[in-house]
């Protein structure tokens, strides 16, 4: 597939990662039930399963990898630590302080990726 259609797909469903994981904050910090139903448990997944197909595809179009490119690096730890705080944030946080403590911190870190992204650069804000 060609890098540019990669990409939009890439950014796209980044966006949409974005969006549902701000949606399921609001349902768990109302109590909402909705958080429990099918398709919240299922439609993330497989978008994230897309966003992460579509970033490595594009690490091997443009022979760019992590380990060996800096900013690559930096996104993969970036995406752990936002895949980490997004289930203490829905799922595992013990109390609701700590839940919404790792959904902010969660979407700061979203930012922090899409900023290392867009500089091609770890250290985005400078440094
Ligand atoms: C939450 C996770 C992620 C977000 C929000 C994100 C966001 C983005 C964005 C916004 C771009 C477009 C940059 C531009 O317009 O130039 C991009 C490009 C890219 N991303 Fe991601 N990304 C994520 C995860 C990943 C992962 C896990 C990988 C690889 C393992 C990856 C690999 C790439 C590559 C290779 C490019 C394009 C490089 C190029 O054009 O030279 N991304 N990403």
């Amino acid at each position: 597939m060609e890098l540019t259609l990669l990409k939009m797909i890439h950014v796209a469903t980044a966006a949409v990662s974005y969006a549902l994981f701000v949606v399921r904050g609001v349902w768990m910090i109302s109590g909402s039930p909705r958080l429990g139903e099918r398709w919240v448990r299922i439609v993330p997944h497989v978008n994230d399963t897309l966003l992460l197909a579509a970033g490595i595809w594009m690490t091997i179009l443009t022979h760019q990898y992590p380990g060996v490119h800096a900013w690559l690096t930096a996104k993969v730890i970036g995406l752990l630590a936002y895949i980490g705080l997004g289930m203490v944030a829905l799922k595992h946080g013990t109390t609701r302080r700590v839940r919404v403590a790792a959904w902010i911190a969660a979407q700061a870190m979203f930012f922090y990726i899409v900023a290392v992204a867009l500089t091609r650069n770890p250290l985005p804000f400078g440094g």
